[in-house]
């Protein structure tokens, strides 16, 4: 059976500690120049429906350290976007490829490509979750914490795939896992359904922000309006203002030393102030670097095998 990373709701907690350990060899060796070219002679195709920046470059310049090669497809521009079925696309890039990252709406889509392909396919992010990146933020946590276990992670804002993905992600890992999002913005049912019986760590779901970031060890916020929901921007923003924000009167209820973590990009004077951002930057800018490494502990886990 191939393996793909779909959702962390399919990884076991030793599964993402597997990641993580494997990230931080991938960043000690890439920062002191030991050849670790896993994947060479393979190709990875990279499709986008979304637009991005760090998804795009980490994953093609990942592929590149480990020795391999990354074929970017926009949506636009390939077959994918004028309606080729997943299941022919997934038929003829494993004939080409030795895995696929893909970034688009649904979440079924990404299932579906994995369902046909015998390769392993990447999530690189859907409406439903976000796990690179929430693997890059647990392994940024637990480089500047030293540890995930017992901690307190509180989520502000929208209930997204990002709040997705940390709920399930952080739990996992026995953080305590506080989210605040605004009545009928709440995360995915499954998510909650997920989070309610797990019994390995606390968790909450509250309207009030300050709430959720009361002795929080790591404050997370994310945009009020993702990729796709451009036309709901202002009702969205009628929802979110002036409550749901990681502002100093929020940092000043979390725990001392509190860390912040934002996926970037960032939206200044909306879910973050700039004063906030840029009292954290190296934090939320080691998470952006850690994209980086952790994909690189994916790709050489599921591809290089
Ligand atoms: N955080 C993140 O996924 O960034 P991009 O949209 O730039 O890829
Ligand atoms: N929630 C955001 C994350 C971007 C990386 C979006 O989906 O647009």
């Amino acid at each position: 059976m191939k393996d793909d990373l779909l959702k962390l709701l399919d990884l076991s907690r030793e599964e993402i500690r597997e990641i993580l350990d494997t990230a931080d060899q991938m960043k000690y060796n890439q920062k002191h120049g030991i050849p670790h070219d896993y994947l060479r002679g393979k190709t990875l195709a990279m499709i986008f429906e979304k637009n991005s920046t760090r998804t795009r470059v980490s994953f093609e310049t990942g592929m590149y350290q480990l020795g391999g090669h990354a074929v970017f497809l926009s949506g636009k521009e390939s077959q994918v976007g004028r309606g080729e079925p997943v299941q022919d696309t997934a038929r003829v890039l494993e004939r080409y490829c030795d895995g696929i990252m893909i970034r688009t709406y649904e979440q079924q889509e990404v299932e579906e490509l994995a369902k046909y392909a015998s390769i392993p396919v990447i999530n690189g992010l859907t409406d439903f979750c976000h796990p690179c990146q929430v693997l890059a933020d647990l392994m940024t946590v637990r480089e500047r914490m030293a540890r995930l276990e017992g901690l307190k992670l509180c989520f502000i804002g929208d209930g997204n795939n990002m709040a997705n993905s940390l709920i399930v992600g952080g739990l996992k890992c026995r953080m305590d896992v506080s989210v605040a999002c605004p009545e009928g913005y709440d995360p995915d049912p499954q998510v909650l359904e997920f989070a309610q019986s797990w019994d390995q760590a606390r968790f909450e779901l509250v309207r009030d922000p300050m709430e959720a970031a009361d002795h929080a060890d790591v404050v997370v916020t994310d945009v009020w309006a993702s990729m796709g929901q451009e036309e709901q921007a202002q009702k969205r923003r009628m929802a979110f203002e002036g409550v749901y924000q990681v502002n100093e009167r929020l940092m000043a209820v979390a725990n001392p030393g509190a860390m912040v973590q934002h996926c970037l990009p960032a939206h200044r004077g909306e879910e973050i102030t700039a004063q906030v951002f840029e009292a954290h930057a190296d934090e939320i800018f080691q998470e952006a670097e850690n994209r980086l490494h952790a994909q690189k502990a994916v790709m050489y886990l599921l591809m290089g095998r």
